[in-house]
């Protein structure tokens, strides 16, 4: 499913496009997937803005031009996962704690298009996936206090493969969120949690996202359902 919709994904790519390249396991598709058409020379004159250091470095060996995201002024198209995709097509994003600069790049895209299997469409944000809010090192208890004034659960994420908490790309940590009744006012809910002293960015992606590529099994045959933003 996920190499379907990655697959699809770069048939939405022009020549010449400035492209986002999202973080995860299916972003990771997609980039293999761009690379292999720049290879073949069907892609010309693309060039990439990392959401991620995974993005990046994935980038570099597949010999996919970058540039930074301080030196553009706008993206062309941003390609990214999602955790959680709503039917007013908001998002969970940060599953992969690269929500930062995801947000970044997609706030300066053109078009945001998401690709995600259908595993990932909900009806209520929230209700079993966790918002993934990076906070700063030393604030992190602070955080989790006022978050859970707000009904919020929340816990600090660890690491595998590595004693004690996730680090971000940029050095901070990850508090994973779960709302009593889920999160049913998005827009709110990201302005107020960004408001916390401390908080750098939360998952939540609010009014970003343009289209959706969902891939499924049907029949035994992996297809991709496209979904359009209706205004
Ligand atoms: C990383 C993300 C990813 O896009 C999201 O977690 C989806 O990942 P996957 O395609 O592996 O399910 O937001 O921060």
């Amino acid at each position: 499913m996920k190499q379907v919709v990655a697959d699809a994904a770069i048939r939405e790519v022009k020549n010449d496009m400035i492209l986002g390249l999202g973080s995860g396991s299916t972003a990771a598709l997609m980039i293999k997937s761009l690379a292999d058409e720049i290879r073949l020379g069907k892609l010309k004159n693309i060039r990439g803005v990392a959401t991620s250091f995974q993005s990046e470095v994935l980038a570099l060996e597949l010999d996919i031009p970058l540039i930074d995201l301080s030196s553009v002024s706008q993206i062309d198209l941003a390609i990214d996962g999602a955790d959680e995709v709503d039917p007013g097509f908001q998002l969970i994003k940060g599953g992969g704690a690269c929500h930062v600069r995801e947000k970044l790049v997609a706030s300066k895209a053109d078009q945001l298009l998401i690709v995600v299997d259908e595993t990932k469409l909900v009806q209520n944000l929230n209700q079993s996936f966790p918002l993934p809010v990076e906070v700063l090192p030393n604030a992190w208890n602070q955080v989790q206090d006022v978050i859970s004034e707000m009904n919020g659960n929340s816990s600090l994420r660890m690491a595998t493969k590595k004693a004690g908490p996730v680090v971000t790309d940029q050095g901070n940590l990850i508090l994973d969120v779960l709302f009593n009744n889920g999160i049913k006012n998005p827009k709110e809910i990201e302005m107020k949690i960004n408001n916390i002293p401390g908080v750098l960015e939360n998952g939540l992606f609010v009014d970003l996202t343009d289209k959706v590529l969902v891939g499924k099994i049907e029949n035994n045959t992996p297809m991709v359902n496209s979904l359009t933003r209706s205004s």
